[in-house]
């Protein structure tokens, strides 16, 4: 239950004996930005069910519209998006709100700058403090003139006779990847993004459903240039469960003794599951099952029962991953075990920086928690509970929640409505896994 708003809104969590039941969580994040931006740009009409009910791609829609798109509601979580191919987009009117969205801001950076087109995006005081060089430096290289406060939102974006790039990032990141690919299919000649380690590969599988080419051969990516996109056939997508929602309860099984959680409709995709393989390494009985494909991406189910957690370390070949997972592994080793994390400095550049807020807020629980530069160590037990803060960030929500749910006293979580940035039926969905 959320209590008043903003920053002063309150989550309290009650210890629970138990989780059990079977849930399907609500359409994945990023699979739902993509979509929607591209189903924009494609020829013909596009309907996308299930599409993620959070905030951030509430924000992605919403500067769609502002560029000149239509989408409309078509039911529950569904939008029909009337794409007519680039002419789609016109200049807008006003500055386009990310809001809390980095994958709004840098995916959209990505698409417009190979525009004919000017377009200033900012977003949230949290955006405007997370680094945009990183994206302003490729579409800079391939031809497309970008203003910042200093590498920083806001953004304007003269975008428009871009040519192909090799780009190699210095960070592992599906956001400024998919920004290159994004710009590269308006650019002339090919664009290739060599990346330093494998990041989630959603615009690469998401390009052929919409007629778009593109090739992987080993950690290269390449998007030849001059291409159009054509709605995807029967003009329908479905955007399959979120795994870093899932993330969550799978987390919090694994957490609770005698805890048996079935997760269905979830995007099984490998590049997003690093947290299965960390929570079996973590001692619990944690099995997937592919039922079946939409567009391009695998989907099934996922079954969690409680495992006693001993010693885990992960590293840096691991973290992207699991990125997103590090807060929710965090909160089940401060129930049980240990966990050492190094190599995962990007969690600095998050929503907040979420190793010293997570920190923070561990221990504020009672939890026998570190920092290091580039990640942390949490040591476990049964922690007390209390009040921990969510800094405005969303995974340090149910991260805190998850502790709550093992503490001894119960955990109250201040600023938790940001939860609703990717999971806004969060507390009901919990309350349908306590018997
Ligand atoms: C995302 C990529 C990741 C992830 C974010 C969503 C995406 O960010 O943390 O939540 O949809 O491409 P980075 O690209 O910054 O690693």
């Amino acid at each position: 239950m959320v209590q008043g708003g903003g920053a002063a809104s309150v989550m309290r969590i009650e210890p629970a004996a138990v989780l059990d039941g079977v849930l399907s969580p609500p359409g994945d994040k990023s699979i739902s930005h993509r979509y929607v931006m591209l189903s924009a740009i494609a020829g013909g009409t596009t309907t996308i069910t299930n599409l993620a009910p959070g905030a951030d791609v509430a924000a992605t829609v919403d500067c769609m519209r502002m560029l000149g798109v239509s989408i409309s509601a078509a039911g529950d979580r569904s939008v029909l998006v009337d794409g007519r191919g680039w002419s789609s987009l016109r200049k807008p009117h006003s500055v386009l709100d990310a809001r809390n969205s980095g994958t709004t801001m840098r995916l959209l950076a990505g698409l417009v700058a190979g525009r004919d087109l000017e377009v200033t995006m900012s977003g949230d005081e949290s955006l405007q403090r997370r680094p945009m060089r990183r994206v302003i430096d490729p579409l800079t290289a391939m031809g497309a003139s970008i203003s910042s406060e200093a590498g920083r939102a806001p953004l304007t974006i003269r975008g428009g006779g871009l040519h192909g790039v090799e780009w190699r990032p210095e960070v592992p990141s599906a956001q400024v990847k998919s920004a290159v690919m994004l710009a590269g299919l308006s650019a002339s000649g090919e664009s290739i993004v060599i990346e330093p380690q494998p990041t989630r590969d959603h615009s690469e599988l998401a390009f052929p459903a919409f007629g778009l080419r593109c090739t992987v051969e080993g950690a290269a990516v390449r998007v030849p240039g001059s291409q159009e996109a054509v709605a995807p056939s029967g003009g329908r997508l479905v955007v399959p469960g979120d795994p870093s929602s899932a993330a969550v309860w799978c987390t919090a099984a694994a957490a609770v003794p005698g805890s048996h959680v079935v997760i269905e409709n979830v995007c099984l995709n490998p590049r997003r599951l690093g947290f299965v393989a960390a929570l079996r390494r973590m001692g619990a009985d944690i099995r997937t099952e592919v039922t079946h494909g939409a567009g391009g991406e695998l989907v099934g189910r996922i079954a969690v029962r409680h495992g006693d957690h001993t010693a885990c370390s992960i590293g840096a070949a691991e973290v992207p991953d699991l990125i997103d997972e590090l807060p929710v592994l965090a909160a089940r080793a401060a129930l049980g075990g240990s966990l050492d994390v190094t190599g995962a400095s990007e969690l600095r550049v998050k929503e907040s920086d979420r190793i010293t807020a997570l920190v923070e807020g561990l221990r504020a629980l009672g939890v026998d928690a570190d920092e290091r530069p580039d990640g942390f160590v949490v040591r476990g037990g049964r922690p007390r509970g209390g009040t921990a803060t969510a800094a405005g960030d969303h995974r340090l929500v149910m991260a805190f929640a998850i502790v709550g749910l093992g503490s001894r006293d119960g955990v109250s979580i201040a600023g938790a409505d940001a939860v609703s940035v990717s999971y806004p039926q969060f507390a009901a969905d919990l309350a349908r896994l306590r018997p």
